[in-house]
């Protein structure tokens, strides 16, 4: 059938009226409501086809075909949009997510080894290339290589200066590095050069205080080792840990594993001594604890007393970096940060 036999019906103004409100949908969910509208149970055109029934019987077969035809024009145009709406939603995602390829990469920051890791390194740089080995222990310790062969009786009044961390069945967390003397000269005979470091745990926490933090033990033993050879080897570290000439002096002290015993000071390294913030205006840091192995502690090993001496001593890895690096709150080494910590990435130990 020709053009001209759809003039004049009305669902040619209904087909006008479709196109146009199908043109006119801006996404797929109008367009589905607009082929409801027009081509749905109830839609308009649908209607249309309803009413044939009430003309006479001669036009319907013509009427039935223009509106079939009408039906048909809606469907393409409805079909055409929905392809021309997807196309549309493909593009805008694409357009969206577009990445340009040719702007520089952002990179990745390298990352670098902690502080404490760093000192860590450096010192056992430093007694290696003085003939020591670097020994591990365990951080869950038992009371015998933590207190009692340490010359630490249960009833000992220094046990309570450790605010110790208990654990089930008998065990602990290790309140210093000394218990891997006992484990080292339990293990094998002297001559022994060893160094400790690790971590170590007290109930206790402030600036200068964490309830983690890091100690580095020293002993040697061997047969005529003397307190003058402790102190010539401290001072050897001290000032090559430091990178400068220090000045040092032993305070008698006590601690149950040693006999003498003492504490080890250096001039500040700050202030080289003059007197500032970080030693309290006296010109000294205290930096460890140290003294000759007491021979109930050889005993406690095996060792015999009458043969061999040795020598023993304790600090602080977390202290050495501190003053290392003038960081003035223990805390900031364990936060994490990552503003801090960068400010180490990359360094040598
Ligand atoms: N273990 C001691 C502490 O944690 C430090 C120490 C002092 C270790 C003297 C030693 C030493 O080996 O001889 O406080």
């Amino acid at each position: 059938m020709s053009a001209e036999h759809d003039q004049g019906g009305p669902e040619q103004t209904l087909t006008a009226r479709a196109l146009a409100d199908i043109g006119a949908c801006a996404d797929l969910a109008s367009l589905d409501e607009a082929r409801v509208r027009w081509l749905g149970r109830k839609g308009a055109l649908t209607e249309q086809l309803k009413s044939i029934g009430s003309l006479p019987p001669s036009e319907r077969p013509a009427a039935g075909a223009r509106i079939n035809r009408a039906t048909e024009r809606v469907q393409h145009a409805i079909e055409a949009r929905r392809v021309e709406l997807e196309r549309g939603a493909v593009e805008r995602a694409l357009a969206e997510g577009a990445v340009d390829v040719t702007l520089p990469g952002r990179g990745e920051g390298t990352g670098g080894l902690h502080p404490i890791t760093q000192t860590r390194l450096r010192i056992e740089q430093i007694f290696r290339q003085a003939g020591f080995d670097v020994a591990e222990g365990p951080e869950i310790e038992d009371d015998f290589h933590n207190f009692e062969a340490l010359n630490l009786p249960p009833d000992h009044p220094a046990r309570a200066m450790h605010d110790t961390f208990y654990l089930k069945g008998g065990y602990l967390l290790r309140t210093h590095t000394s218990p891997v003397q006992i484990r080292a000269m339990r293990s094998r005979p002297p001559p022994l050069a060893l160094i400790a470091p690790g971590r170590v745990y007290r109930r206790d926490s402030d600036v200068s205080h964490s309830p983690m933090f890091h100690q580095i033990e020293g002993l040697l033993v061997d047969e005529n080792v003397s307190f003058a050879h402790l102190k010539a080897a401290l001072h050897h570290f001290m000032e090559a840990f430091f990178e400068q000439n220090l000045s040092m002096r032993l305070r008698p002290s006590y601690f149950p594993f040693t006999e003498p015993s003492a504490e080890v000071d250096i001039s500040c390294v700050l202030c080289q001594g003059r007197g500032c913030r970080v030693c309290k205006h006296t010109g000294w840091l205290e930096i460890a604890g140290c003294g000759m192995v007491h021979p109930r502690v050889f005993e406690a090993c095996g060792v015999d007393a009458e043969r061999f001496t040795g020598w023993a001593f304790g600090a602080g890895i977390d202290r050495l970096a501190m003053l290392r690096h003038g960081v003035n709150d223990l805390r900031l080494f364990f936060e994490n940060d990552l503003r801090f910590l960068a400010g180490f990435a990359g360094g040598a130990p």
